[in-house]
């Protein structure tokens, strides 16, 4: 179960490393495909908000009703919350830029910035204080437990599972494609 969370928040890291590069770009007045920005954000409003945060929201509640730690399970229900929010910001202001709407572009670029540094912070949190707390705690029935109920919230990654969703593809090409990434705007 962490094993699969933890690969998400490599996959995740990867996208935001890509949204990183965008931005780099964008400061250099280099030409940036907005379109694979727009993906990267539907990819996590599709697999990230709907999927990876809703498991470890169950996960940690029951971590929280057997060892209680009300604190933190508030904190990262309310950073998941902040995060969907922030997903429809950019994905609102990539879609403006898109349909040819004026986007002033220092603005743009402390969005993806701020974005980026809110991921991150995110992952960072749970990978130093949420999830070895529960690697800590959880024993074996406990494990059992909780994967009856999680397992059918897991659905398949519309982007890094092997077949992958159609409209992805673009993305999947450049990520796995480091010399195509490297001349790609
Ligand atoms: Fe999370
Ligand atoms: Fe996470």
């Amino acid at each position: 179960m962490l094993t699969r969370l933890r690969q998400d928040h490599h996959n995740i890291g990867m996208l935001l490393g890509v949204l990183e590069d965008k931005a780099y770009k964008l400061k250099r007045n280099q030409k940036v495909n907005f379109s694979l920005i727009s993906d990267i954000i539907e990819y996590m409003q599709q697999y990230t908000d709907r999927c990876h945060h809703p498991v470890e929201d169950t996960l940690y509640g029951h971590y929280c009703q057997q060892f209680g730690n009300q604190e933190d399970l508030e904190r990262l229900t309310v950073e998941h919350e902040r995060l969907a929010q922030a997903n429809e910001m950019l994905s609102h202001s990539i879609t403006m830029v898109l349909s040819d709407l004026m986007v002033p572009m220092p603005q743009l670029i402390e969005e993806i910035e701020r974005y980026v540094t809110l991921q991150q912070a995110h992952l960072q949190y749970e990978e130093q204080h949420i999830f070895p707390q529960i690697e800590q705690k959880f024993v074996e029935s406990d494990w059992r437990k909780v994967e009856t109920e999680l397992t059918p919230l897991f659905i398949q990654d519309p982007l890094f599972s092997e077949e992958g969703a159609a409209e992805f593809r673009a993305l999947k090409q450049y990520i796995n494609d480091e010399t195509y990434a490297e001349v790609a705007p």
